[in-house]
């Protein structure tokens, strides 16, 4: 009997979500590359591929849109709860209280109203994380206008007149980037909780525990905050030499359990990046971003160590508007997708409870000794 920690080359479930090819850095969804899904699509078509299997075609895309809009609009009482929040609390600890808050706790499972609960919960999420960020930033809590489509409906809410149309097609982009990434630990938890037949909300709210640690959501941050430490590109080799080298810590944004070569995430980013940036602060991060990347390849690529996906989003996120402390709630907002077609696809198709088991080594049988006598 063996352990594998981390579960690593563990199989848990069949899938036609996505393919990855970790060793040629190939990402697909349904068998589309995601390099033609973010140059050709919206999120929505893709949020249908996912759920229903196929690209749609305009009346398709068109019924599913308005299913999406018919949802942004939240109950009372999640808007209410979001802020009564701190406003200075983590906003995926805002996204969890919220997500748990819309659970009933007695979800039937049925294939066809299952995909009419997906959309249902996207355009929630939608509403969900434009008034987090609302809360954040001071702004009185509304519902996003069901007048646009999702990348632009979100991002008025959260930036009101303060977008155009690249700020737009970045969103939708970054939208597409983070749908799905087949089973890392976050997918694992809520594929957990559907495997008791808890219910989509409870289940995301899992996931978006697993989301939050820095080895895995939080990456983005703590890869922009490097950048943001390093100050200077003169200062990249002497910080690279002092924290990577010699104190041994971790480039952030740098290796992954599956990639062995480029994430083709962190390419689109860093393409989306380079085409966006006009403020001279953050076309200095960038400058700072690209030395720091040729560094850590030259000295990690040689152990299959290269920058992922979260390596460049936070420099875009940053430019379209957002703050450091919404990165990873980014990223949770377009999982979502992720995590619902995942489980979707589990309890419909080859649902098991997930029950593994641990090797036991701590002391034989003892005799027990009353309080007294210890
Ligand atoms: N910087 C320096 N060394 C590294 C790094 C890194 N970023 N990543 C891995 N290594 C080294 C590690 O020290 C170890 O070396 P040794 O064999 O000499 O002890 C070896 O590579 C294997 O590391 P591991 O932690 O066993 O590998 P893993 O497959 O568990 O790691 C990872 C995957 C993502 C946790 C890790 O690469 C890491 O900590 N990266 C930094 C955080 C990060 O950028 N996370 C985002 C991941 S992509 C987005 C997402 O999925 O959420």
């Amino acid at each position: 009997m063996a352990v594998s920690l981390g579960l690593e080359d563990v199989f848990i479930k069949y899938t036609g979500l996505t393919y990855i090819d970790g060793n040629a850095g190939i990402l697909r969804y349904r068998g589309y590359d995601v390099n033609d899904l973010v140059k050709n699509c919206s999120f929505e078509e893709v949020a249908y591929l996912m759920t229903y299997g196929e690209l749609p075609n305009k009346e398709q895309l068109s019924k599913f849109e308005d299913e999406l809009k018919s949802s942004y609009k939240l109950p009372d009482h999640v808007l209410s709860l979001i802020s009564e929040l701190p406003e200075e609390s983590d906003t995926l600890t805002m996204m969890e209280t919220a997500f748990a808050s819309l659970s009933s706790g007695d979800y039937k499972w049925d294939k066809d109203n299952d995909k009419k609960q997906v959309a249902k919960i996207l355009g929630e999420d939608l509403g969900i994380i434009s008034n987090i960020y609302r809360h954040k930033t001071g702004k009185k809590l509304q519902n996003p206008d069901p007048k646009y489509g999702y990348a632009e409906a979100f991002l008025r809410n959260c930036l009101g007149d303060n977008v155009n149309e690249k700020k737009i097609g970045a969103m939708n982009s970054a939208l597409i980037i983070y749908v799905d990434h087949e089973v890392p630990a976050s997918t694992t938890a809520a594929l957990v909780a559907s495997s008791t037949l808890s219910d989509m909300y409870s289940c995301i709210t899992a996931a978006i525990a697993a989301l939050k640690g820095p080895l895995h959501g939080g990456a983005a941050e703590a890869a922009y905050k490097q950048l943001l430490q390093i100050k200077t590109t003169d200062n990249v080799e002497p910080w690279f030499n002092k924290n990577i080298l010699e104190d041994k810590k971790r480039l952030m944004g740098f290796g992954h359990r599956v990639y062995r070569t480029y994430d083709p995430r962190m390419k689109i980013f860093k393409g989306i990046a380079k085409d966006m940036i006009t403020d001279n602060e953050q076309k200095k991060l960038l400058d700072i971003a690209e030395k720091l990347e040729d560094l850590g390849v030259k000295t990690f690529g040689s152990k299959g160590i290269y920058p992922n996906t979260d390596y460049y989003s936070g420099i875009v996120f940053n430019e379209i508007g957002f703050p450091i402390t919404m990165f990873t709630t980014l990223f949770g907002f377009s999982r979502v997708l992720g995590w619902l077609a995942h489980i979707t696809e589990y309890v419909e198709d080859e649902e098991r409870l997930i029950r593994p088991r641990a090797i036991y080594t701590g002391p034989e049988e003892r005799a027990f000794i009353k309080i007294d006598k210890r």
